[in-house]
């Protein structure tokens, strides 16, 4: 009721209102009633932090730091470089230990003969005799190596006789291949210091390894062939015909094409 009573008086500019009878000398005049406006809402001006959007980045990779290793780069064997003269290469030949065969060798057999031959004959392998003599076959296959040769007029000293291997296989074993190739060297600059007109290769295994062939030494024999330029006749080696003597009538073939070859080329 009150409430209504105050809405009106303060339509009508009545701001304070007392009932008449209840006014009194004593009574304070009340004071005109504040209403206070209702609160206004703070409005506040938002501060507007920039806002930060994250920009995704992609992951970085990972740079993991290798450990670099020391590179081994094999090298391939050295090639013996001798100065081509008989001393250096005897000096080569006798401190040469370049494979095993060094280590059960007795001596090194270098070769024997003419150093100005026409004719290089070429074996295999010192066997036991030679190991012991120093002198390429001086044993069974020797003696047969000179009466053949004895049979087309040439003696021993004046050719001259080598192998393909300076070192006795041990128990008379077929040359490997690394021996092979280890003696090359020595080999070729003895043909270079002899420089022969003609090289005869004795037996499969100098026939194979001269001509870089397989073929047996029974379809190699009997021609012409050649090794660095070098006339080459291949033809069984005396071991062989030794144990099959019923081959000579082929060995004689061979000494005759040799002889005649001689001939012709000296
Ligand atoms: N056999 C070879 O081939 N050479 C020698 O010196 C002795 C036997």
């Amino acid at each position: 009721m009150i409430a209504t009573h105050i809405y009106y008086l303060k339509a009508m500019g009545i701001d304070s209102w007392v009932r008449r009878d209840l006014i009194t000398q004593e009574t304070p005049i009340t004071e005109p009633v504040h209403i206070p406006p209702p609160p206004q809402p703070v409005v506040t001006t938002p501060i507007i932090e920039p806002v930060r959007i994250p920009i995704p980045q992609p992951p970085l990779p990972v740079v993991e730091t290798p450990i670099i290793e020391p590179v081994h780069i094999p090298q391939p064997p050295q090639p013996v470089v001798i100065t081509p003269s008989w001393e250096s290469l005897q000096h080569q030949v006798v401190t040469c230990t370049a494979c095993e065969l060094h280590k059960t060798r007795i001596q090194t057999v270098l070769g024997v003969g003419n150093q100005n031959a026409d004719l290089m004959v070429i074996g295999e392998a010192p066997g036991a005799d030679e190991d012991v003599q120093g002198e390429p076959f001086v044993g069974r296959s020797g003696k047969l190596l000179n009466a053949m040769l004895y049979a087309i007029d040439l003696k021993r000293e004046s050719i001259y006789i080598a192998n393909v291997l300076k070192c006795r296989p041990p128990g008379n074993r077929n040359p490997q291949l690394p021996e092979l190739v280890c003696c090359q060297t020595f080999l070729d600059i003895q043909i270079q210091l002899i420089k022969p007109k003609l090289i005869v290769a004795v037996g499969g295994i100098a026939a194979h390894h001269l001509l870089a062939t397989n073929t047996g030494i029974g379809k190699l024999r009997g021609q012409l062939l050649a090794y660095k330029n070098i006339p080459l006749i291949a033809t069984y080696h005396p071991s062989f015909l030794l144990r099959r003597p019923s081959e000579k009538r082929h060995a004689w073939l061979d000494l005759q094409l040799i002889r005649h070859t001689l001939n012709e080329i000296s």
